[in-house]
């Protein structure tokens, strides 16, 4: 199904998304669309609504209205499964993975591969889940000396590369990434945004939450600014600079 959309830009386009908690508009009237290998940045303060956002795009909590169209199609994203199927994939700050598994079983778990021993007897294949996991780690340029070891001996930019890999294995389209530097050192952080560059390049987009801006400025095409739920704007980074970023955080408007 997503071959066929092919032809079509947006690989999301939101219209109109609202979510309230009782009386409280976490998300109003929030409209934008993200293009085909466009890094999108998505900022505000804390309570703007922007996880709010992220889980009606991931299909954790579905807005109480509003559109979604993928590929100028509707899609309705009421599990983390129909956002799946749309070809968008979420990598929350936990991350998801098993730590006590190592890398290509944390990278297949749930998918694992399978091969018939003496053409009958299902087993495992280990082989296979390896070579596969090389290759994609290789492909998006993320160097993993250690496949074998439990992930939770990983620094946390390889465990953020392992749970991208994870989504890489599909066909995502769109990769929404909460906040992936936040915990990670200066290093890390480079590596993972290099890993964001490297999958832009291969033509997926990429949807980021940060808080970081001096990130946001360097890998971002262009920034979505959320307030009170509602959006402030969307500019192109190379026509802003941070104080307008700022201040429309701040006050939700440039002026
Ligand atoms: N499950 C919930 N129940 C009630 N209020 C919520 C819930 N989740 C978020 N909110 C409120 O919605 C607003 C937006 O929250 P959120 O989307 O988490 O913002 P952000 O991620 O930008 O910090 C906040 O005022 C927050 O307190
Ligand atoms: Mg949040």
């Amino acid at each position: 199904m997503i071959g066929e959309m092919e032809g079509a830009t947006d690989v999301l386009r939101v219209t109109e998304l609202s979510k309230s908690y009782g009386g409280l508009k976490a998300m109003d009237g929030v409209s934008f669309s993200v293009k085909r290998g466009e890094v999108m940045a998505l900022v505000g303060d804390n309570g703007a609504g922007k996880s709010t956002l992220v889980k009606a795009l991931s299909g954790a909590q579905p807005p109480d209205s509003g559109q979604i169209e993928s590929h100028g199609q509707p899609i309705e994203l009421r599990t983390p499964r129909d956002a799946d199927a749309a070809g968008i994939g979420c990598i929350h700050q936990s991350l998801g993975l098993v730590d006590a598994l190592n890398v290509p079983e944390n990278v297949f778990l749930g998918r694992e591969l399978q091969r018939k021993r003496f053409g009958f007897l299902p087993e495992l294949d280990h082989a296979s889940m390896r070579e596969k996991t090389v290759e994609l780690l290789e492909r998006f340029g993320v160097n993993l000396s250690t496949l074998n070891t439990p992930v939770v001996k990983l620094s946390g930019g390889q465990r953020q590369s392992i749970a991208i890999s994870r989504l890489l294995l599909q066909d995502v389209r769109l990769v929404i990434m909460d906040e992936p530097m936040a915990a990670l050192g200066l290093d890390e952080g480079k590596r993972v945004m290099q890993l964001v560059s490297n999958m832009r390049d291969q033509g997926i987009s990429i949807f980021i939450i940060s808080h970081n801006l001096e990130h946001v400025f360097q890998i971002a095409d262009r920034i979505a600014v959320l307030k009170n739920g509602r959006l402030v704007d969307v500019v192109e980074t190379a026509k802003t600079t941070r104080d307008a970023v700022i201040k429309m955080i701040t006050f939700g408007s440039v002026h």
